[in-house]
This record gives structure tokens, sequence and C-alpha cells, in this order.
């Protein structure tokens, strides 16, 4: 017992050193987290601890930008306080969809969920936490409406990548067999655009904060197919069967998100914005429209999935386990997500998401 005792002790102070962030030394974060991964499972094995993690510090980063949405576009209230609105910026989401601001606030809502519950699976067990308070240090919009905090996430730089829409339309290529897919908005992937106002100099002319909306409308699509890939790629490395249950009962959630953001983005008006030359171009016509780019075509269309040998299924895709966590953070490394951000968030990130993409099922 007494060796349980002092893997306890040991557990509670890491347990601390994650709490505070700060007092965690860069060698033990940056260095592969060595005391960290052996020490801070508790009952749980160091792959499910170390998947969970990686979960909790994705959700924690979702939060943080879907946060910044729900202050200046969504509904600020008792389940997701914070902010208090932008007038021009949510009438020009609203052209997506009349919803569109209970939407944001429930997907927000729904992330907060996520990390809230898996910090508290992990802390049951004994496992240590993920706290990445100490990172909040980007700036905030500067636009009426949003609250003037540190942030994790930049929604101000984002090159915003499209090729979720047509890689769920196709139905012979699969990312998992290598498959490369083109994005449905082009220009959105040639600079660093807003997907909220920066400012209250960004609320005119109307047609630049209408494409401000239309970024917007297109990243909730991309951050939620991540989210989407993420979870089944994860859950085939799980070991035990309650933590089991825990990814396949957050992931679909992603996807009921998702869902809703494919049908939202296809009603982002064609346009060019005045003010840098970026075109949202009419997706059901020339040299778009068709099964690729229709935007009725919302829901995935049958793929090759595990081999060509089977016939085609309608899946979640990818879905591959190798790399799975490593992948999901140089998605949103390359979104612009965490421009501003220190090297050390880099690497305590990518530590967790190399952990992560370390577990292995059954041991
Ligand atoms: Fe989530």
């Amino acid at each position: 017992m007494q060796q349980e005792k002092d893997s306890t002790s040991r557990r509670s102070f890491l347990l601390k050193g994650l709490a505070v962030g700060g007092a965690i030394g860069t060698g033990l974060v940056v260095g592969g987290l060595p005391a960290f991964a052996e020490a801070g499972t508790g009952s749980l094995t160091q792959g499910d601890a170390a998947i969970l993690r990686f979960l909790a510090a994705a959700e924690i980063l979702e939060s943080d930008l879907w946060q910044q949405y729900n202050e200046l576009g969504g509904i600020q209230d008792s389940e997701v306080p914070g902010g208090s609105g932008n007038a021009a910026y949510t009438a020009a989401l609203a052209v997506l969809d009349a919803d569109m601001a209970q939407y944001i606030h429930d997907n927000t809502e729904d992330e907060i969920s996520h990390f809230t519950f898996i910090n508290a699976y992990l802390a049951s067990k004994g496992a240590a936490t993920v706290n990445l308070d100490k990172f909040r240090t980007l700036p905030s919009s500067k636009a009426t409406g949003a609250q003037q905090i540190g942030r994790l996430t930049n929604l101000m730089q984002l090159t915003v990548d499209t090729s979720w829409w047509t890689k769920y339309r196709s139905r012979s290529k699969n990312p998992d067999f290598g498959d490369t897919f083109p994005p449905a908005i082009p220009g959105l992937l040639k600079g660093k655009f807003a997907a909220i106002p920066r400012s209250n100099a960004d609320l005119a002319p109307k047609k630049h904060i209408q494409a401000i909306a239309n970024t917007a409308g297109f990243h909730f699509g991309f951050i939620e197919q991540g989210g989407t890939s993420l979870y089944p790629s994860l859950a085939q490395r799980v070991t035990d069967a309650e933590v089991l249950r825990i990814l396949l009962s957050i992931g679909p959630t992603e996807t009921a998100h998702f869902q809703t953001w494919h049908d939202k983005a296809g009603n982002a008006p064609a346009l060019t914005d005045p003010t840098n030359g970026l075109v949202f171009p009419d997706l059901n016509a020339a040299p778009f429209g068709g099964q690729d780019f229709q935007t009725n075509l919302i829901m995935p269309e049958p793929t090759i999935f595990l081999s060509r040998k089977f016939p085609v299924c309608s899946i979640i895709r990818p879905t591959e386990t190798v790399g799975a966590a490593m992948g999901a953070l140089k998605a949103l490394t390359d979104d612009g997500l965490f421009i501003g951000q220190s090297q050390e968030f880099f690497a305590v990130l990518a530590d967790l998401a190399k952990q992560a993409d370390a577990a292995q099922r059954g041991v």
C-alpha cells in the first residue's frame, strides 16, 4: 500500500502542477511529459489517460474559439455568458440561417460541456487533467460585443481549408486512401481572413461583413468535421469500455454540429469582398456545381472504405487511427487558429498529441 500512497502523492503534485500551469517546469512538459504520462494516469491505462487528455485539450481550444463566435454572433446568456453581441455581424450570420445565433450558442455550450466532463472524469480516476489557462494570451476582437480578455485561439487570420465540402461528396475517393479534395472556396486558402470582425471598422461595407460571416460559416464546418473524425480515429485505440463509451458518446455530437454547419455554409451568398477580393463563388453554377459542389447535397455520399473490394459505404472520413491526434493538431495549426501563440504552447500541445498517438489498445 505504501507504493500506492507514493504514486498518489506524486499524482497530486502533478495535478497541482497542471492546474496552475506555469508551475510546471518546461523540462517536464516539453521533454515528452515523462513523469506526466507515468504518474498522471491514476487508475486509467496510460493510453486511455493520454487520449482523454488530448481530447480535453482539443475541447478547451474548441470552446475558446466558439466562445469568441458566441460573444459577437451568438446568444449571450447564463448557459454561455460573456460578450454582448454585435448587431451587424449577427445580421450577416443570419443570412445563412435565421437561427444561426442559437446554433452558435448551442455549439459553444456543447464544447464547454465536453472539456468540463472529460477533465472531471480524468480527475475522478486520479489522472492529471488539462488546463491551458496560461496560454490565454491572444488578443480579443476590438469590435463592439467582444469581451476584452486573453484568448487561446485567433479567429482573425484564418486560412480556412474547405476541402471537407468535396471530401464528403466524393463517391470514389477517401482521405484514408491518400486522396485529396478540392476546396469549395479556393480563395480562403489564398490568404489570411477574419471570421469575426476585428474591430468596428470591419462592420462595413455590407459585402465585407458578409464575407466575414461567410468565412465563419465555412470555418464552423471545418472545425466540426475535424472533431467528427478525431473521436472515431482515437476510439480505435481505447482500452477501457467506459472510456470507449465516452468517445462514442461525445464524437457523434461533433457530427451533429458538422451536419448542421454543412447545411448552413451552403446558404452563404455568392459575393466578392470589395476590401480584399475574397470570392465566394456560386457553388451551384459552372465551373462549380454538380455532385461535388451542389449546395443541397449535405449528407455524406457513399465512398470507398477499408478496401476497394468492398461496396461503397456512407461513412465518416478519415478515420485512420495512426497519427490522428497530431494530424488534428496540424490541421488546426494550418488553419491559422494559433497565430501568435508561444513556442511553449505548441510544444505542450504536440506532447499531448504524441502521447495520445502512442496509445495502444489493450495495453
Ligand atoms: Fe466537442
